[in-house]
């Protein structure tokens, strides 16, 4: 959808921004009790797997305490320490309502819970995603310029109907990124933070290519939103993702447009592979096989 079509309504209920009220208060018990599983279970996994500044952001942010974190109190830490705030959405909202947000330091944030019996996976992004995911990382300096950076690059990759390619960067770097780190990759993605199985398959599963993070080439390889990556790109610390952003992307969409994408599989003589995936895991059907 470009900018210039008739734009989409928020829902009853919502500001002209989409956003909505968290209504902290309103969340019930069980509701809570599901965060805080979420919470531990998350939490007993990631070190040594997820990067210190997640680590370090999920702690400055203490996102633990009663269940579901109320927005006002995260609000106060995080405008203080990168000038971001998270504020609540229904759910997914219009992509330039999502960039214009991005593009003002405000990450918008589903306001429900999954249920219970959804803990492993759910399609929609939930708060946990939303909160436990992408937060963290915003508390670092880096990481928060390159997300304003991104809301502002979305609105520019709308008017010049290069979306898809641009999705593809938010997607393998904000939802599916790897960091590599003296002592090995780290997570840094909100999609595989966010995720029991998925933060164990990133890692050390033998199925997927682990390559090396390059701009074009990441805008030319699909994704899949259905199921476990079978491409994770591997960046070499967070400035050199700034880095690589800071050019205009003009010309970059334009030699793109004149190429073919890859196959999501596929691994070409230009890539550093850090691991060779058998694909197997893609092979036997995935998620529909387990
Ligand atoms: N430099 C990009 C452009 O010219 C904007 C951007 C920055 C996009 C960071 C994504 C991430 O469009
Ligand atoms: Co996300």
């Amino acid at each position: 959808m470009s900018a210039k079509d008739p734009v989409l309504q928020p829902p009853p209920g919502a500001r002209p921004d989409w956003t909505i009220d968290q209504d902290w208060e309103g969340y019930t018990a069980d509701e809570h009790q599901v965060w805080i599983r979420l919470y531990e279970r998350q939490t007993a996994l990631l070190p040594g797997r997820a990067c210190d500044a997640f680590l370090h952001g999920l702690e400055a942010l203490d996102l633990h305490r009663a269940g579901i974190p109320d927005f006002s109190r995260i609000n106060a830490e995080l405008e203080r320490l990168t000038g971001w705030s998270v504020v609540a959405v229904p759910g997914l909202v219009p992509d330039e309502v999502f960039f214009d947000h991005l593009a003002h330091r405000r990450f918008p944030a589903g306001q429900f819970i999954r249920r219970p019996e959804q803990l492993d996976y759910l399609q929609e992004p939930d708060i946990f995603h939303d909160v436990f995911g992408h937060v963290p990382m915003l508390t670092d300096p880096t990481f928060a310029d390159y997300m304003q950076a991104y809301g502002e690059g979305g609105l520019r990759a709308l008017d010049l109907g290069r979306l898809h390619n641009l999705a593809r960067l938010y997607w393998y770097t904000v939802e599916f990124g790897l960091l590599q780190t003296p002592a090995g990759l780290r997570i840094y993605g909100a999609g595989i933070v966010s995720s029991h199985a998925e933060s164990i398959f990133a890692l050390d599963d033998p199925s997927p290519n682990r390559l090396a993070f390059d701009l074009e080439r990441v805008m030319r390889t699909p994704y899949r939103i259905d199921d476990f990556q079978q491409v994770y790109f591997v960046i070499p610390s967070l400035q050199a993702l700034l880095d690589a952003t800071l050019q205009d992307f003009a010309a970059l969409y334009a030699s793109i447009a004149r190429r073919q994408d890859l196959a999501i599989d596929e691994v070409t003589p230009s890539d550093r592979v850090f691991t060779r995936g058998y694909q197997s895991y893609a092979a036997r059907g995935g998620r529909t096989a387990a």
